[in-house]
């Protein structure tokens, strides 16, 4: 069951420009950096009520992120709904037709299970499922 947009993601060339930005331009609590290995990114969260910012950028300068930058000078990213059964939920999505981009989910930051739905399922929108971890 989705229980809520857990993050919105934005694609930034400059991570350390970009968290400035973010902190000292617009006042937003900084929660610091985390590199997600798996997802080939570096992350930096800044949480604001009900929802929080994600910077992404491409950890060691490869992976979809990556890929991303190379077209665009930065951007939207995806949305990430959060869910209480990240397996229920891709089982009743694909279900209904939805296609992943994985089989089946990864770890992503903060531990979480995540799994992207691809943007030709939801109008172009990248689409992250997130399940937090039991201690998060
Ligand atoms: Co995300």
């Amino acid at each position: 069951m989705i229980t809520g947009l857990d993050h919105i993601a934005i694609a930034v060339p400059d991570l350390s420009a970009a968290i400035e930005r973010f902190m000292n331009d617009f006042g937003l609590e900084f929660k610091g950096t985390e590199d997600v290995p798996a997802a080939k990114t570096s992350t930096a969260f800044f949480p604001v009520p009900a929802t929080q910012i994600e910077l992404v950028h491409p950890l060691n300068g490869e992976g979809a992120i990556a890929k991303y930058l190379e077209k665009r000078p930065g951007g939207l990213h995806h949305l990430c709904f959060r869910t209480d059964d990240i397996d229920a939920d891709i089982e009743r999505l694909k279900a209904k037709g939805y296609v992943f981009l994985s089989d089946a989910p990864s770890k992503g930051a903060h531990n979480c299970k995540v799994i992207f739905i691809h943007p030709k399922s939801c109008d172009g929108v990248l689409i992250e499922l997130n399940q937090p971890c039991e201690d998060h």
